[in-house]
């Protein structure tokens, strides 16, 4: 199942790469949610392999939702993380494949095609980029940290619109970036690119790969509070990430607590 995830994430991304910069039809799935053909295009081509390999297990993606089945395996898809950046021609894109087995995430799987990256992680057994292991950053100071985040699709309708811990982490560590593209987020977490990452509301096709490679790379993920991270949390709960070197993460905490008042 490794190999076929991999072949899978691979030949998807070149679907991606093929349409990428050429007219496209762009629709919307809200007001600044954006849906391409080929987010369709590369989903159907990932279920059909799916489908014809592995019949009997779920699948959860992001265009199509979930096809329930009773088997243990459940195959979690983003088909091309990264839309906005896809549709405007900004070459910050990729694709991300979890297996989760009985409710854990026990492969993940991130490919991005215009610098042919591929990020693997299986359980227990270490994060690779292009095969080489990959471990976090060791930055020990939030001041020397550089970060990054995302802003959720209703940021112009919702209070919970992630400024606040924007600003907050502009002003105490070292710059705070957004790529785009949850997934690549978590990625670069795990190869040190970046030292932390944090999101609210994100789906769990964005989040399923990238944080089992955060966590074999020798990283942390939990919610904001530092509680366990839920990968599908009750409707009573947004979904909150954070994800860090390990070393930064209760700094990171501190900064995301309610009562945190900036240093003077
Ligand atoms: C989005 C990206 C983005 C994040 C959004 C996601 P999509 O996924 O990962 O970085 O900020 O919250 O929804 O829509 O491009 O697959
Ligand atoms: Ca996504
Ligand atoms: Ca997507």
């Amino acid at each position: 199942m490794r190999n076929f995830a991999i072949n899978l994430a691979i030949e998807a991304g070149k679907i991606l790469q093929d349409y990428f910069g050429r007219k496209i039809t762009v629709s919307h799935k809200g007001q600044i949610d954006l849906v391409t053909e080929v987010d369709l295009l590369s989903e159907k081509y990932i279920k059909e392999q799916i489908a014809s390999h592995y019949p009997k297990h779920q699948i959860l993606a992001e265009e199509g939702g979930l096809s329930l089945t009773s088997s243990d395996y459940r195959w979690i898809v983003d088909p091309l993380d990264g839309t906005t950046n896809y549709a405007h021609g900004y070459p910050i894109f990729c694709v991300s494949i979890a297996l989760e087995q009985a409710g854990k995430v026990v492969l993940g799987v991130v490919y991005d095609p215009t610098r042919n990256e591929l990020f693997v992680a299986e359980e227990g057994l270490g994060a690779l980029l292009n095969n080489r292991p990959i471990h976090v950053s060791e930055k020990a100071l939030l001041k020397d940290a550089l970060l990054v985040t995302g802003f959720p699709y209703d940021i112009k309708t919702t209070t919970k619109n992630n400024l606040n811990y924007f600003s907050r982490f502009a002003l105490t560590a070292r710059a705070v970036r957004r790529s785009g593209s949850a997934a690549l987020d978590l990625c670069y977490t795990a190869a040190g690119r970046f030292d932390g990452f944090w999101e609210m509301h994100l789906g769990a096709w964005d989040a399923a790969a990238g944080v089992l490679i955060v966590k074999e790379a020798g990283g942390s993920v939990s919610r904001f509070d530092g509680s366990e991270f839920e990968l599908y949390p009750p409707k009573t709960k947004t979904m909150e990430i954070l994800a860090t070197n390990k070393l930064i993460h209760q700094d990171m905490i501190r900064v995301l607590a309610d009562d945190f008042v900036l240093p003077t």
